[in-house]
């Protein structure tokens, strides 16, 4: 099948590399010409995709990368898998929107066009399926397809790949369903049939608001466990032996990334729009997780005055500036909003993390440095944000004064859990 996969970034690349794997002529359509650059010279930006793979699909012929529209003409299949962040906290659904227009001038009949981007129940047939219909002149679910498919992609998860994790799939109507899941069905193990877009696109947001509110539980129960002197890290490992009716969670700096900070407030928007009731679970836990920068900070006061310093003018060294280990992504990370508040209150702050290497989002006052030695113990204070793999965390315990381990990974005198 021609498929055009619309957005080539941490969703759209490993589709669009999986389909071609599989022998599928695949085009890999972004407007930033910037990316498409880096992909024709078989350079992958997204961490797990190896720029070998980008090379052997560009060498075999299977693997388009494009930034002029007119390559998306011809398909058979076409995802979008394009942003959809907050704007000012509300839904902003124009990457949707410009992608569906694209895609509305090269719609065949007999095509299909599936959204994977995640959004609020509703979008797929209240919002793509008119603006294909008045661009291409062609019936939704009759003249062409159209579907649902949540993305799960895990960043840096071995185990539960895109091919190996299943994959819900729904269409408009019965034969979308049937031609979205042939697609699907030709890339990854497992398909999940649904009856309705609808109920695909309250998948996503239900496993994400499940994440977050949990999140948020165990969060709000380290800081109160803190207050009473209770090891709360203990506890979370003790009920994890609990082998039913109990899901682990562990509590951190707060939530990053692009889709636990924003997909929850989708949902949320989308219940207050048509129902005109707040959505408690989600504004708490947004409430709970978005403070928890500023309860880091708090601890981390705490330390700096139990030891006779004030925050201004200490040197506070950041390990970790992506909101999770091993990924290299920085975006809504609970580190910028730490750093922000540091440098605010006047610290010297100072960060390390081998994958965060270009585009941090990070402000520029923060020096980047390398995790050694003479960083850690220059450091009034080591902050321990991600626990990647990369760090040696024996030789900051060796070298530092004080810690605070907001991932629990460390131990020694000089060691406090978050
Ligand atoms: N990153 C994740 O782990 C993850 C997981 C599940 C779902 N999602 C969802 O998937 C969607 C995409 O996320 P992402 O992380 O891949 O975003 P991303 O920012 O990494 O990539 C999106 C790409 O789309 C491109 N783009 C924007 N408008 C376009 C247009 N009109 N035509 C062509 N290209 C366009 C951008 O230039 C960018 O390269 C979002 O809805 C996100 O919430 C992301």
């Amino acid at each position: 099948m021609r498929v055009v996969v619309v957005g080539q970034g941490y969703v759209g690349l490993p589709l669009a590399v999986r389909a071609a794997q599989v022998g599928h002529d695949v085009v890999g359509f972004d407007v930033d010409e910037e990316r498409i650059k880096r992909l024709a010279a078989a350079e992958s930006y997204v961490d797990d995709i190896a720029s070998e793979t980008v090379r052997e699909i560009l060498d075999a012929g299977t693997f388009h990368p494009a930034s002029d529209p007119r390559a998306c003409a011809g398909f058979d299949v076409a995802v979008i898998s394009v942003p959809t962040p907050l704007r000012e906290g509300l839904p902003d659904l124009s990457y949707i929107e410009g992608a569906a227009r694209t895609l509305a001038r090269y719609l065949r009949p007999g095509s299909t066009v599936a959204l994977e981007s995640t959004t609020y129940p509703g979008t797929t047939g209240d919002l793509v399926a008119p603006i294909l219909e008045e661009g291409s002149g062609l019936v939704a679910g009759v003249d062409f397809y159209l579907g649902y498919s949540p993305e799960r992609i895990d960043p840096g998860n071995r185990e539960w790949t895109l091919v190996s994790t299943p994959k819900v799939v729904s269409g408009i109507n019965p034969d979308s369903l049937e031609s979205v899941r042939a697609f699907y069905a030709s890339i990854v193990d497992t398909v999940v049939p649904v009856s309705d877009t609808r109920v695909a696109e309250l998948v996503k947001l239900l496993e994400n608001t499940f994440r977050h509110v949990n999140i948020a539980l165990v969060n709000e129960l380290a800081v109160y466990a803190h207050g009473l002197g209770i090891d709360v890290w203990e506890a979370i490992d003790a009920a994890a032996s609990k082998p039913f009716g109990y899901h682990k969670f562990v509590p951190g700096p707060g939530v990053g990334g692009h889709c636990l900070p924003i997909d929850p407030s989708y949902l949320s928007w989308r219940v207050q729009r048509a129902l005109g009731q707040s959505f408690r679970f989600v504004e708490l836990a947004n409430d709970i997780n978005n403070h928890m920068p500023e309860y880091v900070c708090r601890r981390l006061v705490a330390a700096l005055n139990r030891q006779r310093k004030a925050v201004n003018g200490s040197t506070v060294l950041l390990l970790g500036l992506a909101y999770k280990r091993n990924s290299g992504d920085a975006r809504e990370s609970p580190a910028r909003r730490i750093a922000a508040l540091l440098l605010e209150m006047g610290a010297d702050v100072r960060a390390a993390d081998p994958h965060v290497v270009e585009d941090a989002h990070i402000d520029s006052r923060v020096t980047l440095v390398p995790l050694d030695p003479g960083q850690v113990a220059a450091a009034d204070a080591v902050l321990l944000l991600a626990d990647h793999d990369a760090f040696d965390l024996d030789l900051v315990v060796r070298h530092a004064g004080y810690v605070l381990d907001t991932r629990h990974r460390l131990t020694g005198p000089t060691v406090e859990s978050l």
